[in-house]
Parts: C-alpha cells; structure tokens; sequence
C-alpha cells in the first residue's frame, strides 16, 4: 500500500488519485478544488541504443546495447509511477532520457503537453526548471566547498530570478519545508548527515517549483532509518505542491510505499504495470511473481511458493530472441523463444507483457 505519513490523516483524498484510463482529466482535489490530471510527462515508445565493444575492451568488436526498448508511460499531476527492476534493466538510462540528458535513438518524451525541445537549446533549458531531478548519491549532488544555503539559492542565480534578499528568504523557507532549520543555512555539506544531505538536494530541486521530480534510487545510500523520514517528506512535498515523481528503485517495497503505479522493467522494456497493491498481491508477469518473491515475508504468510530465478540477467548486447525473460523463466513455452509479448491491458489498469498471462502460451 502507497504510505500515507507516519502521523497521517485520513489517507491522501482520494479524489487525487489520479483516474487512469478515464477520458476526463479533471478531478477535484482534498479542498474541492477541481484540477487537471491531463498526463504532465508522456513517454512514447522511448528507445535507447549505445554503441558498445564486445568484452576486449578497445579491441573488441562493435556492438549494439538496447539499453531501453519501447517504453511508454503517461504521469499525471501528483501521480507517481515507480520503475523498478534489477540492476542494468534500464531505469536510469529511461530518466535520463526523460530530462533530456540522453537523447533518445527512437520515441519522443511530451512534458506539459508539448514536444520536450532539443537538449542544450534555450527552451529546453527553459523546461528544465520544471523537471528536477534527485540521484543517489546526495554527497556526488553537493559542492563539498559551499554552504548548503548558498547552493539551495544557486538554480535561482542560474536563471537569474530574484534578488540576494529574496533568494535567501526563499532558500530558508525551502530548508523549513524539507525539515532542517536557518542554522543548517551556512553548513557544509561534511557537516551533516546523509539524510540531511539528501533533504538539501531536495530543497534545492524544490526552489524552482518543479512540477516533475525524477528520482533515481534517491534512498538508497541511506540508512534504513532515515529512509522512512525522506519517504515521508517526499510524500510531504507532493500533496503540498502537487508534485509528479518518477520514481526509480529497484526495490519493490520501497517503490510501493510510495507509488500510484508501478511499472516493472526487464531487459529495457516495460514487462508490467499497474497499481502496486495489486501487482503485489497477484503479480501476473513470471519475472514480476520473481521480484515479489525475493521480498522476505515470514514464510506463514507467504501466498505462493517461493520462485528463485536461474542465472544473471542476459548480456544487454545478446538480449534473446523473442521474450528477453525466456532464459530464466520457469513457464516459457515454444512461442516465447521467438516472438516478442506486446504490453497490453489484462483487466483493469493492469498491463502485461507475456503470452502466458494473456493465456496465449500455446504448447511448451
Ligand atoms: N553511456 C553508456 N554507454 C554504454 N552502455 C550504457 C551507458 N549507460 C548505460 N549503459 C548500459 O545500459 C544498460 C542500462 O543501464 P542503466 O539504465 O544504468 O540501468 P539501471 O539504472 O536499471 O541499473 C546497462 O547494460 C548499462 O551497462
Ligand atoms: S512470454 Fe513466455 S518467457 Fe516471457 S515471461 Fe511470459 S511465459 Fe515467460
Ligand atoms: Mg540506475
């Protein structure tokens, strides 16, 4: 279930949920208020090629790596969908092409209903503001020779917004929001935890009113402790500005404390998705069962039988014919060596890609 706050209220309205699959886009929000959840963030059929060397490094032969392959996925207005997967299934790569970092080989990104402009152009930078990100590692994000107050003001002095006074007036008020108080202004990034440095990447993200966050593992580095506090703050930071989250992890449970929706990746495609309780409950998608399966529960209150996968992931480079999972996946018939299952509805929100779920296996 998506956590509401450890102190929380009846749980996030419902009304903000988004409602997928309707044609509306309006809704009303937990004050009345009625709202868009037209998709702020549409990713079409996202493909990501690198030009890669077999193993022998400069000497080795060239090779394609199909990092991401056909991804697509809408995110609404304070809506989160978290990716997941193991490590190398292409959950960065899919973030980096959705802030423009990487361009993509095919597909097109639409943020706020328009074409996302070429990286490094002047309207891109423009968008940028809208779509912050937050990455792993909040030491790697940090200037080690800056206080933490002069850098949450820094993307204002970028775009050239506001003056010294207001930029620190903003930039306090920032740091209240994420937790930490005025005496954490002109720290050092040494000086303080990991989750306090996690909390001024935040602050920092925040300060152009973003109205996307990419968050890219952003717990973790983090002490299991602390996970739960910036969890909470993130939930925090969406209801009080109707945030949109992408957010990466390729942990099921810590996606699904905090996800509307979930989608499962393997091998660089979407292999399922849908609302994370129920892929919890009853994950359709053989890799999906694995993935759930890895999670400990006392074995009384195991549903299904434990399900161990063989093997590594395949090589990205030597990705298999037909279902990239067959190599590892305990139902694969015949038809899984040589044609590719198409994501598509299986009831409800649900979406999967396998010919067995959508009981069209045919013969072992
Ligand atoms: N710049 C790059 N050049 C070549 N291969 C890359 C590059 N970036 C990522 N990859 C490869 O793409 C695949 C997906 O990587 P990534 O998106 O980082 O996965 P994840 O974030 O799920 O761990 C991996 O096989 C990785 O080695
Ligand atoms: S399509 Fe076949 S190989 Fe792929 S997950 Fe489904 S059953 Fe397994
Ligand atoms: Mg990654």
């Amino acid at each position: 279930m998506r956590a509401s706050r450890a102190d929380d209220l009846p749980a996030i309205s419902a009304s903000l949920r988004v409602l997928r699959g309707s044609l509306c886009f309006l809704s009303t929000n937990a004050t009345g208020d009625v709202v868009s959840t037209a998709p702020i963030l549409e990713a079409r059929n996202l493909a990501r090629v690198f030009a890669v060397r077999r193993s022998g490094g400069l000497f080795g032969r060239p090779a394609q790596l199909h990092a991401v392959d056909d991804v697509s996925f809408d995110l609404a207005p304070g809506e989160t969908l978290g990716l997941v997967g193991e490590s190398g299934c292409g959950k960065s790569t899919t973030a980096k092409l959705v802030l423009g970092l990487l361009a993509p080989s095919a597909g097109e990104i639409r943020f706020e209903g328009a074409a996302v402009p070429a990286p490094g152009t002047a309207a891109w930078r423009a968008l940028r503001r809208r779509m912050q990100m937050v990455f792993q590692d909040p030491m790697g994000a940090l200037d080690r020779r800056l206080p933490v107050g002069a850098q949450v003001m820094e993307p204002l002095a970028i775009h050239g917004l506001g003056e010294a006074g207001a930029r620190r007036e903003r930039a306090q008020a920032l740091l209240e929001a994420v937790g930490l108080g005025a005496h954490h202004f002109d720290r050092y990034p040494h000086e303080l935890s990991g989750g306090q440095r996690q909390r001024i990447v935040l602050a920092r993200a925040m300060i152009l009113e973003p109205s996307l966050l990419v968050c890219d593992e952003p717990i973790s580095a983090l002490d299991v402790s602390i996970q739960a506090q910036v969890i909470n703050l993130l939930l925090d930071l969406q209801e009080k500005y109707r945030l949109a989250y992408l957010f990466i992890s390729h942990d099921l449970k810590v996606v699904r404390q905090i996800s509307h929706r979930v989608a499962v990746m393997y091998l660089g495609r979407i292999v399922e998705e849908g609302d994370p309780d129920e892929i919890l409950a009853e994950p359709a998608h053989p890799y999906s069962q694995a993935l759930v399966s890895a999670i400990p529960v006392a074995a009384a209150a195991r549903r299904r039988p434990r399900l161990i996968l063989k093997g590594d992931p395949p090589n990205p480079v030597d990705r298999p014919p037909g279902c990239a999972f067959h190599t590892r996946c305990p139902v694969a018939t015949a038809r899984c060596r040589d044609d590719v299952p198409v994501l598509k509805a299986l009831g409800g929100t649900r979406r999967v890609a396998c010919h067995v779920a959508h009981g069209e296996g045919g013969s072992a």
